[in-house]
């Protein structure tokens, strides 16, 4: 009989790498609660991601090394997930339960910011992500509309707003607080005063990811958002149009200069196959979201088509993502939220500033 011994182990599974974040699983923590009952071993990998492309594959692999060690007659490997915590956030005073925070923007208007917003928080979700959405876009709130939740206001628990729940997404929005038929005058340390009170006193909970949906253009909102919390990065969205990237390029200065890191760029409305014919037509011109990641050497997390069923989606309250699970925009917009979460794993394990919770 030979030895058998969780160092034994560990030291086989050293093997395998973590692609992203090019460390082996062991020295990153991810192997956890090995237990060794004469041949039979356990144990769990946890990733940082919630719907990693390669856990399968390293499910695989991690079962094969074990298996083949001496001694071994029976291997159970459970995968799981734990969304690391974004830098800054441990000081992180005023939301102690949040783990992520997110700020969806873009330079221009109407280029798809809430649409992308909400789908990519509700695909995180059905990932089985804990995620809230923040509506900051607080003259022109429409969160509400696009999730479907209606208007009542959100009741109070223990002097906190509790936050409204859709799809698995907890919302907070100027929509559910103020009538929408009255208009909203705030001048600027107002906004601020309203930034900060979706931050603290909205009980959030526990969250991997809040979604910030920010409003059109580089002002006040994202510069309070930046100043009151760590946002642990921007995701932009554009149009392949020209001036739209124009308006994209002061985005990533703007980010820049409040030291928010940009994610990476999600192009929307890249083109539209006719259903009819099948024909690809780039609408609004070719390649401009792929031309400026590579001007800045930001990552492109996503191409999203046009499509009918988004806006439809969006104007009855049943994100693409749920109300056309097959269609080539839900397939873009769920390939571009593991692509967030996987950039936001990465800004988070960078090796200077692990926060990760080894196991016990
Ligand atoms: N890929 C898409 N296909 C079809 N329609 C889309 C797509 N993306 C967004 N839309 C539609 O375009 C309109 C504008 O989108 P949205 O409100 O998300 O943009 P926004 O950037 O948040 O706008 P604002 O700057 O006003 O906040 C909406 O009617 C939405 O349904
Ligand atoms: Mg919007």
């Amino acid at each position: 009989m030979s030895q058998l011994s969780e160092v034994i182990i560990l030291d086989s599974l050293k093997q395998i790498i973590d692609p992203d974040l090019r460390k082996d699983i062991v020295t990153l923590g991810f192997v956890r609660d090995v237990v060794i009952n004469d041949g039979d071993v356990s144990f769990r990998i946890v990733l940082t991601t919630p719907a990693c492309p390669v856990k399968d594959q390293m499910q695989e692999q991690a079962q094969q090394i074990v298996s083949g060690l001496e001694g071994v007659s029976s291997v159970n490997v459970t995968m799981d997930s734990e969304v690391p915590q974004g830098r800054g956030i441990a000081n992180n005073v005023a939301i102690p339960g949040v783990k992520n925070i997110i700020a969806v923007s873009s330079g221009k208007g109407g280029v798809g910011k809430s649409t992308v917003a909400v789908n990519l928080a509700v695909a995180l979700a059905q990932d089985g992500a804990k995620v809230g959405i923040m509506d900051a876009d607080v003259y022109g709130p429409n969160i509400p509309l696009m999730l479907g939740t209606g208007y009542d206001q959100p009741e109070i628990e223990n002097g906190q707003l509790k936050p409204i729940e859709a799809y698995g997404v907890k919302m907070i929005s100027m929509a559910v607080l103020v009538p929408p038929d009255k208009p909203m005058i705030l001048r600027g340390p107002m906004l601020h005063g309203v930034i900060r009170q979706f931050l603290t006193d909205v009980n959030w909970g526990e969250l991997d990811y809040l979604i910030v949906d920010m409003p059109p253009g580089t002002g006040d909102v994202q510069l309070s958002l930046a100043q009151l919390v760590p946002v642990q990065g921007a995701v932009l969205v554009t149009t392949p149009q020209e001036v739209s990237l124009a308006d994209v390029r002061r985005a990533v200065k703007m980010f820049e200069t409040v030291n928010v890191p940009v994610l990476g760029v999600v192009e929307n409305m890249s083109y539209f196959i006719a259903p009819d014919t099948g024909t690809r037509y780039e609408i609004f011109g070719k390649g401009g979201g792929e031309k400026l990641a590579a001007e800045y050497g930001l990552n492109m997390l996503g191409q999203i088509p046009l499509g009918l069923e988004v806006r439809e989606g969006g104007d009855q309250g049943k994100p693409v993502v749920v109300s056309a699970p097959d269609s080539p925009q839900t397939q873009a917009l769920k390939k571009a939220a593991e692509e967030v979460a996987r950039q936001v794993s990465i800004e988070a394990m960078k090796p200077e500033l692990v926060i990760l919770t080894r196991a016990k």
